[in-house]
Parts: C-alpha cells; structure tokens; sequence
C-alpha cells in the first residue's frame, strides 16, 4: 500500500506556512523524539480519532534540556527517514522536526516551566531538572503547533500527569490525551531504549513488566502485599538494577493507610538493565490488607 508523504517541515515559519493552509480544522499533535515504533504509531491514530480529517502534527525533537550531562543525549537514536516512514502510514499531515537552534535560539531559555512538587519524586528524584525540561519544550510546541489536542503515551506516566497539570495550570487550551502503552508479546513495553538491549537484557527487560503484574494481583491485599509480591518477582530477576518501586493514587500523591476498597492505583517502576534505563507503569485496584 502507498502513503501519501507528510510535509517535513524543519523550521517554525515552514510550519506555520502548512498550518496556515488548514485554518478553523481541528489539530492533533503527537510530540517525539524520534525512534518511532509501534507505540508511537499508536499515538498517532488516538490521535488522528480525535481530530478526524483535521491535521496531524508529530515533532521529532530530541530535546537536550530534559537530558542532564552523562545521560544518553548523544546515543539517543536518530532515525528521521524512518520515523517519516512511520508517520506517512499513520496518515500524519506534517512532521516538525526541527534543530537544536531552531527550538532554543540564543540557547537554553531564560523563561522556563517550573514543573513543581510532583516533579520531585520518582522519575524526578533520580533525574533533577528533566521535567523542567520536557515542560519547557512541550510548552514551546504546543507555542508552535497550537494543537487543539495533544497525545501523549502512559507509558511516560509521571510525565503525562505534569503536562496535564501544566495545560490546565497554565490554561494552554489544549486537551491532553493519554494513550494506553503498547507492549511486546512478551509483556515488556514498547520504548525507543529498547534497541540498546542484547538479546540477553531483551530477555532481563521483561522483569519490569512480570515485578508491575505481580504488583497488581496482590493489590487487592493492600499496598505492602503488593509491593511484598513485587520485590519478590524482582529478587528472582537477574540483571535488574532497581531505581524506584512504588504505588501511588492516578495522580501520583502517596496512597492513604485508609484508603478504601476499589481505590484505584497506580504500580511504577524504574530500573537499569544493562546500560539502560527503562521504566513502566500499570494501574492497579487497591483492596484493605
Ligand atoms: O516523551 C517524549 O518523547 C518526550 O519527553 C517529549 C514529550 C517529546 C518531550 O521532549
């Protein structure tokens, strides 16, 4: 089957010309930074549901602000031709995919989102400053895009909580979707890392997923059952270097000794296998020890 080739756009004002040719049509955006596979695929058609025949939008960004020094900025996969292959089967009208320059002329900002309390835990406690810079350049997208709505996967959970918070915060007119994570066959979730696996670690990866399941059949015995059941898969896992367990309410604040029956949950987890670093989420259903 063919598709018909999205416009690359590389600059804001050729954006802004494709755009200008679409005026009063709803915009979907599905921010990237490249690498796309099926999980990206997946935001694209939650997104082009949401807006229809309207234009879709995917940036291709590798953003060196959400990347602090030693982390992978310089081996993070860069593979435009694809990804615009990925995006033309989608059915994606535009892809911005801009340079470093293009995004931050005269460098990092001198504004910049202040991503507040919830961006101290998890993710956040492990990677100082890496939501400051996701919000920054979602803001900075959504400047450029003027998306009606954005889809982002759950699979980055704490960062799809923090740009919802923002968009409202912020009133930055924009409806921000969250999109269910696509996952191997094996349960190991679909991520632009995963290639830097070798058949070894590919193998290792699926803890993370195996240590959240556990988490999640054991929640309706209460929290410390679950993480009791959790830390267990995990101590079976060879080649799993833990950063972060733990069960928070959706909206990631700490789960109350009194919550009730059914209170719905969320099970996340961080962890280095090999040289990477890999993270994943599942909700789960939260029952009285
Ligand atoms: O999830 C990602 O790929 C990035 O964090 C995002 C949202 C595109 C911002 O750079």
């Amino acid at each position: 089957m063919t598709h018909e080739r999205p416009v690359l756009a590389s600059t804001r004002a050729e954006l802004a010309d494709v755009l200008a040719k679409r005026p009063g049509e709803r915009v979907g955006f599905v921010p990237t930074m490249g690498a796309l596979h099926g999980g990206h695929a997946s935001l694209m058609a939650a997104a082009r549901h949401e807006v229809d025949d309207g234009p879709l939008v995917v940036s291709v960004f590798v953003n060196p602000m959400q990347f602090a020094p030693g982390e992978d900025l310089d081996r993070y996969p860069r593979t435009l031709d694809d990804d615009v292959a990925v995006c033309a089967r989608e059915g994606v009208d535009v892809v911005f995919a801009p340079s470093v320059d293009e995004v931050y002329p005269g460098g990092e900002p001198m504004v910049s989102i202040d991503p507040g309390p919830l961006a101290e835990t998890l993710e956040g406690r492990t990677r100082p400053g890496h939501f400051r810079g996701v919000l920054t350049v979602v803001a900075k997208l959504f400047g450029l895009v003027r998306p009606d709505v954005a889809v982002f996967g759950q699979k980055d959970y704490q960062q799809l909580v923090l740009i919802r918070r923002m968009a409202a915060d912020l009133c930055q007119g924009v409806e921000v979707v969250g999109a269910p994570t696509l996952r191997e066959t094996d349960g190991l979730a679909m991520s632009s890392r995963n290639r830097f696996l070798d058949p070894e670690q590919r193998l290792q990866a699926v803890a993370l997923n195996r240590t959240l399941r556990a988490a999640a059949d054991e929640a309706p015995h209460g929290v410390d059952a679950a993480l009791d059941a959790a830390r267990g898969e995990l101590r079976e896992s060879l080649g799993v270097d833990l950063d972060y367990l733990e069960i928070t309410l959706p909206d990631l604040s700490p789960v109350p000794a009194d919550a009730p029956p059914g209170t719905e949950g969320r099970a996340l987890i961080a962890a280095k296998v090999g040289t990477t670093r890999l993270i994943d989420n599942l909700p789960l259903t939260i029952g009285r020890p």
